[in-house]
């Protein structure tokens, strides 16, 4: 995501603590008491400025969103666009995906939502892609039997490359779409990568397995 650093980007992350978790790891294992009930929490990874998980959120009151960010300067974008008392199912946590292990326990995690994730198209970067083996690791130990992965993409290689994992790993499809926006839909919930793309005309792939 293009977006110039803000300066001092940490320090004021610190305003927004009904938020942003900022001890993710002494969470492990307590996320449902930390949200005070027993609902399904669904976990999107690289959120962004954070439209899709807050407009999930508002939509889906018994549903528990976290959204997962690596960069400081775009969570505090998305902190900001989020009011604590009018949305009580969503926390923010500030880390990299590849520590997601240390931050949620095994069947912690019903569903995780992979939007328009960075493409890192030359091959020696394919680790960092986050439906590469490492990643996908990690998402099958955090979620429950049968929980969810949702992709969304514009980029064909990324596309074809997460459908040869997800087989690779004997995930089972649930729904595939070749141009999910071919037909208007007023349920599909975008995200701000999204909503550029369609302006642009670009096709969007999504994939959804079961793991
Ligand atoms: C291309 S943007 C898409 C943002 C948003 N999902 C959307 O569709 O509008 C990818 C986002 O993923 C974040 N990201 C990239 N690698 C990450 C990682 N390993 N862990 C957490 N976030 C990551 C980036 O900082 C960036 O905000």
């Amino acid at each position: 995501m293009r977006l110039r650093k803000i300066k001092n980007a940490k320090e004021k992350l610190e305003e927004y603590n009904r938020i942003i978790k900022f001890e993710p790891l002494e969470m492990k294992g307590n996320w449902k008491q930390y949200f005070n009930n027993d609902n399904p929490i669904y976990l999107e990874i690289g959120m962004g400025k954070g439209k899709f998980i807050t407009d999930n959120a508002l939509k889906n009151p018994s549903i528990n969103f976290v959204g997962c960010e690596i960069s400081e300067s775009i969570m505090l974008k998305a902190a900001r666009n989020i009011d604590p008392l009018t949305i009580k199912n969503l926390l923010l946590i500030n880390v990299n995906a590849s520590s997601l292990n240390d931050i949620f326990d095994k069947n912690e995690i019903s569903k995780i939502f992979l939007n328009f994730s960075d493409p890192w198209p030359k091959n020696k970067h394919a680790k960092r892609r986050l439906t590469s083996e490492d990643y996908l690791n990690i998402y099958r130990n955090i979620l429950i039997d049968q929980g969810i992965i949702e992709v969304k993409t514009d980029n064909r290689n990324l596309f074809e490359y997460s459908l040869i994992k997800f087989n690779e790993f004997k995930f089972k499809y649930i729904e595939l779409s070749l141009n999910l926006h071919q037909v208007e839909n007023e349920d599909i919930i975008t995200t701000e990568y999204e909503e550029k793309f369609k302006r642009l005309g670009n096709i969007i792939y999504y994939i959804k397995v079961e793991i």
